[in-house]
C-alpha cells in the first residue's frame, strides 16, 4: 500500500505553497519517489488568498496532466484548507467543489484557527455539519492552547459531535516549535489524531507523508498505528468518509479528557 496525503500545498502559484510548475514538479517527483501515490491538492480557501473556489479543479486537472505528461505517478485530487469563517460566505455547491469522499459522506478539511480551538470555531464546524459537511480539523495542535487542559477539552469536544483530527508532518518534526511538536505527539499518544498529513509548502516545506511515517513511531506509535495515520485511515476517508462513530481508541480518550 501507498501513502495517502489529504493536506498538501502542490497547486502551483495560488497561495503560499508551490510558487510555479517547475517546484509543483519537483515535489511531485519527490512524492513519487517516497511513496506517495494519492495527494488532495488543498490550496488555502480564505480571505487572504484571492483564489476563487470554482477554478480549483480545473488547475488540479490541468496539475494532473502536467504530472502525466512528465509520467509522474501521483494521483491529484481537488481539494482545499477552508477557514471556518470563510465556509459561511461559500454557496454549499461552491464546498462540494473541495469536499471529498463519497455521495452522502462528504468531508471538508477545515483549517484549526490559530487563536484556537473556541466557540466560534465550534460553532463554524457545527454549521457545516448541520449543512451535510463532515470535517476533518487541520492541524489541531496549531491552535493556541492545544496543549492546555482547555485546548484537550475543546477539542474532544469537537471530536465528539463527529469530526476527525489531522496531524502535520512538520509539527511532529518540531518546525512550529516546542509546545507545538510536543501537542501533536500528545494526539497521536492519546488516539485522538486519525490521520497524519504533511500539510507540504513545495519551495519552503519540502518533506513528504513518508516522513510521517518513521515520526509517528518516533512518538511512540507501532508500525501498524503509524501505517493506519498515513495509509489506511487516509484512505478510509477518501473511499469511505468520515467513521460513523470514534475508533476505540478515541473513546476511550475522549471519555478520559471528558471526565
Ligand atoms: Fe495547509
Amino acid at each position: 500500500m501507498s501513502y495517502v496525503d489529504l493536506h498538501l500545498h502542490l497547486l502551483p502559484g495560488v497561495d503560499d505553497g508551490a510558487p510555479d510548475e517547475a517546484t509543483a514538479l519537483a515535489h511531485a517527483r519527490r512524492l513519487a519517489a517516497e511513496g506517495v501515490r494519492d495527494v488532495t491538492v488543498t490550496p488555502h480557501v480564505n480571505r487572504y488568498w484571492p483564489l476563487e473556489i470554482s477554478t480549483i479543479p480545473q488547475r488540479v486537472a490541468e496539475l494532473a496532466l502536467l504530472l502525466e505528461e512528465h509520467a509522474i505517478g501521483v494521483r491529484v485530487r481537488p481539494g482545499g484548507e477552508l477557514d471556518a469563517r470563510h465556509a459561511r460566505e461559500c454557496s454549499d455547491a461552491e464546498l462540494e467543489l473541495i469536499a471529498q469522499g463519497p455521495a452522502g459522506s462528504r468531508w471538508l478539511l477545515v483549517e484549526a484557527p490559530f487563536r484556537g480551538l473556541d466557540a466560534t470555531f465550534a460553532a463554524d464546524c457545527d454549521a457545516l455539519l448541520r449543512r451535510g459537511f463532515g470535517a476533518v480539523i487541520a492541524h489541531p495542535e496549531r491552535a493556541a492552547g492545544a496543549g492546555t487542559p482547555t485546548g484537550v477539552q475543546a477539542l474532544c469536544s469537537l471530536l465528539a459531535t463527529g469530526v476527525v483530527a489531522q496531524v502535520n508532518v512538520c509539527s511532529l518534526l518540531g518546525n512550529n516549535g516546542l509546545d507545538v511538536q510536543e501537542s501533536a505527539v500528545s494526539l497521536l499518544r492519546a488516539g485522538l489524531a486519525y490521520v497524519i498529513a504533511s500539510d507540504g509548502h513545495p519551495g519552503t516545506r519540502d518533506h513528504t507523508l513518508a516522513l510521517g511515517f518513521v515520526l509517528a513511531q518516533r512518538a511512540g506509535a507501532s508500525s501498524v498505528q503509524a501505517w493506519r495515520l498515513t495509509q489506511a485511515n487516509p484512505r478510509f476517508l477518501l473511499t469511505h468518509g468520515i467513521p460513523q462513530a470514534p475508533s476505540p481508541a478515541t473513546a476511550a480518550a475522549l471519555e478520559l479528557a471528558l471526565d
